[in-house]
């Protein structure tokens, strides 16, 4: 009702949150570098457009009469409250997108009580990032570096800091063919290298002859080569378990068997996400999916569901089909881009009360009423 009576009184919204609008006005603000590696996907981005049209081919049955006026839609992921099923998706680099980066988001999630999830890659150190995030939710997510040292050192800080769950992201061992950033030449993470990669953390400034401002081509390909090419399997996760003592999620599952693994694992949950089509081109849409491994799992572990969430509509139906909450990615990246701090609370917000209404106005009084059932084939 807020932003209701924002509109009443004349104050209009800072910017749209029509998704594709979102997009082409963050277009217009960014450098190319910066806002094709936010928009840009592996290869021809048909996964991206795959993830997209998934969405599309699954419609919500509105049911009338069953007075849902009053909606809950607070929900429990693995010991966090949460105010609604969604969290902010682990974004790296933020400071290419806004100087203030990860500060700003996490300020913006803490607010609304949203947990962040915080990337390996993250443009500030993770201990600045818990400090903006207040009481709020601290997630945080491993880039899984080929240096066991390296590995521990860094989930020992995060748990220092706070942070409660550690998410695992498996399906970027190594960066996708990505045209639009190497036609660009990756040239946002060079020029911003200062502040790009928090290279603050000793373990980044090993090992190099001189400092990242002076030579940041090889501080980058250094931080590169620490978690590329890692030859990690499943044997190797009761390493994170020894080093991890809070809930562990492995992020990028895409097929029903890999799931069931991660339940032998011995894992508190999982993502199901193809990271938002920026990794295999070509591959199956994440939604298309969903089902098989929610039906799986389900009832084992937490299923987590992104790539491809814009609306309130596509949180419902990816609800219905399996998730417990789902995370976003790109649109914040785009609020980011518009104002910050604000920005991303003003692309938030806006969700939040679209799957409000969308949740109430389809007959449902909570994101647990939502069963394959609310559904139906396009
Ligand atoms: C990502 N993603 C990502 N994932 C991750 O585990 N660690 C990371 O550092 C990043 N970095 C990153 C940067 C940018 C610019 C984007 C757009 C995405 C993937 C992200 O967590 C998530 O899986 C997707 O963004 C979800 O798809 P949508 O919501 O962007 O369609």
């Amino acid at each position: 009702s807020e932003i209701y009576l924002d509109g009443l009184a004349g104050r209009l919204p800072p910017f749209t949150t029509d998704p594709t609008a979102l997009e082409a006005s963050a277009r217009e603000r960014m450098e190319p570098g910066p806002f094709w590696y936010v928009a840009g996907a592996a290869g021809s981005g048909a996964t991206a457009r795959a993830n997209r049209e998934a969405f599309d081919r699954w419609r919500l049955v509105p049911r009338m009469l069953r007075d849902a006026t009053v909606r809950d839609l607070r929900t429990t992921v693995l010991g966090t409250e949460l105010p609604a099923p969604v969290l902010l998706a682990p974004v790296g680099v933020q400071s290419i997108v806004h100087p203030d980066g990860e500060l700003a988001t996490a300020r913006a999630a803490s607010a609304l009580g949203v947990p962040m999830v915080l990337s390996t890659a993250s443009s500030h150190t993770l201990e600045d990032v818990a400090e903006a995030s207040g009481d709020g939710p601290r997630w945080f997510q491993l880039y899984w570096p080929n240096d066991d040292e390296v590995c521990a050192g860094i989930l020992k800080r995060a748990r220092a800091a706070g942070f409660t769950t550690l998410v695992v992201t498996l399906d970027t061992w190594t960066l996708a063919w990505r045209p639009h950033d190497l036609d660009l030449s990756y040239l946002p993470f060079i020029r911003g290298v200062g502040t790009a990669i928090p290279f603050s953390d000793p373990a980044f400034r090993a090992g190099l002859a001189t400092s990242p401002e002076e030579d940041p081509v090889s501080a980058v390909l250094r931080w590169v080569s620490l978690f590329t090419g890692t030859d990690r399997s499943w044997d190797r996760l009761p390493f994170l378990r020894e080093h991890w003592n809070g809930p562990i999620v492995l992020k990028g599952v895409q097929h029903p068997d890999d799931a069931r693994r991660a339940v032998e694992a011995g894992v508190d949950g999982i993502v199901v996400s193809n990271h938002g089509g920026r990794q295999v081109d070509g591959a199956v849409a994440s939604l298309d999916v969903l089902p098989e491994i929610a039906e799986a799992v389900g009832d084992e572990i937490e299923v987590l569901f992104d790539s491809g969430v814009r609306t309130g509509a596509d949180v419902l139906k990816a609800l219905a089909l399996g998730a417990k909450a789902v995370l976003v990615g790109r649109p914040f990246a785009y609020g980011l881009a518009h104002g910050g701090e604000e920005g991303v609370r003003h692309v938030l917000r806006g969700l939040l009360a679209d799957l409000d209404l969308t949740l109430g106005l389809s007959g449902h009084r909570s994101p647990a009423e939502l069963t394959p059932e609310s559904l139906r084939r396009a």
